[in-house]
């Protein structure tokens, strides 16, 4: 079966067997099925943060578990339990329908809800782990069903325990929110005040809204142009290296991580680095935001990763620093 059209990529490779579980039962069944016939197992989202160099020798599962269920409800919160099948967006989409706050600033990230505690998904000032209360999930090796809260997660910067020790080894199959019935609001993040303000008043819906505007305009669609959104990491430098690229060009806006470190956006040492909007073969830097690699049509996994060398080399040639690829890579 060939995965074109399961990565936002549109890599052409193929899987030995694709199997979309929408219970756990299922999922259970596609494990045991490649445990029998001594296959490895791939579990794969909504697949918009991989990159294939190679086709699957092995079973493909796509954990499609629907639901969105309310738990607990208090003054303050609600917590809902939500299947790793719900698109993320139409979870966000719920959440702001409803008025509840905590996601809005994570409007339009594609994707399925499963996938949101594996990178800690973030975006203008706030991250996923600040919502979750806890993460169902399989057992690979053992079939058993396991939980974590939040802090078992170990989330990070566009990490978490799923990514480093845990990866391939479980399958999430339900994650738990707290949503807030009395949001307040990150609106400090570039210009996200301003957008929302020029839609009205300050809520839910109108941040969504402002998010989604700001997104659509720097952001390819996958549907018309492959991309994984950002291909690499925004890096951390120290307090001294952050000081002496800022005196030498002005423009860099870092943002202060720690008292002694400084994130710094991967796009603007990639556009310094004058890769912005440039084509290569098949595949390109998008010009509107060199954070996110491009397929201009039929370039495969490889060819993207070696554009993405080419672009971490000349970043480290340049500013001494070494970029991280975010994207997965099989
Ligand atoms: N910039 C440039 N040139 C570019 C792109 C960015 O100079 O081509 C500079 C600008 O100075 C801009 C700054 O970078 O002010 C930040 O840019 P932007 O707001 O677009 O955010 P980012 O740091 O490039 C991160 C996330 C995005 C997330 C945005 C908004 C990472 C790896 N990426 O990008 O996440 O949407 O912030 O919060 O942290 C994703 O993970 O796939 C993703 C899209």
């Amino acid at each position: 079966i060939s995965l074109k059209p399961y990565n936002t990529f549109g890599i052409d490779v193929t899987a030995s067997y694709y199997a979309r579980a929408n219970t756990v039962e299922k999922i259970l069944y596609a494990i045991n099925f490649a445990s029998y016939n001594k296959l490895p197992i791939f579990v794969l989202g909504g697949g918009s943060n991989i990159i294939f160099t190679r086709n699957i020798e092995g079973v493909v599962i796509n954990p499609a578990i629907q639901g969105v269920q309310l738990q607990t409800d208090d003054e303050q919160n609600y917590v809902f339990r939500v299947g790793a099948g719900v698109v993320w967006d139409k979870f966000v989409e719920f959440a702001a329908e409803n008025n509840l706050g905590g996601i809005e600033n994570l409007s339009h990230i594609p994707g399925l809800v499963g996938a949101s505690p594996i990178q800690n998904i973030g975006a203008y000032g706030v991250e996923v782990k600040d919502t979750i209360v806890k993460v169902e999930a399989i057992e690979v090796s053992s079939r058993k069903l396991i939980e974590f809260n939040a802090s078992e997660c170990r989330f990070g910067y566009r990490d978490s325990i799923f990514k480093q020790e845990l990866k391939g080894k479980v399958i999430i199959t339900h994650v738990w929110f707290r949503l807030s019935r009395n949001p307040s609001f990150v609106l400090n993040y570039g210009n996200l005040a301003e957008e929302v303000e020029k839609l009205g008043e300050v809520t839910v819906q109108n941040v969504r809204k402002a998010v989604i505007n700001i997104r659509k305009s720097k952001l390819p669609d996958p549907a018309e142009l492959g991309n994984a959104g950002s291909f690499f990491k925004n890096p951390v430098v120290d307090a001294d290296k952050y000081n002496a690229l800022k005196s030498e060009h002005p423009d860099l806006n870092g943002f202060q991580v720690s008292e002694s470190f400084y994130k710094i956006p991967a796009g603007w040492l990639i556009e310094k680095a004058g890769w912005k909007g440039k084509q290569v073969g098949r595949c390109g830097v998008h010009h509107k935001q060199a954070l996110v690699l491009v397929n201009h049509g039929g370039a495969n996994g490889t060819e993207i990763l070696e554009l993405s060398s080419s672009i971490q080399k000349s970043v480290k040639e340049l500013f001494g620093i070494e970029l991280e690829r975010e994207v997965n890579v099989f």
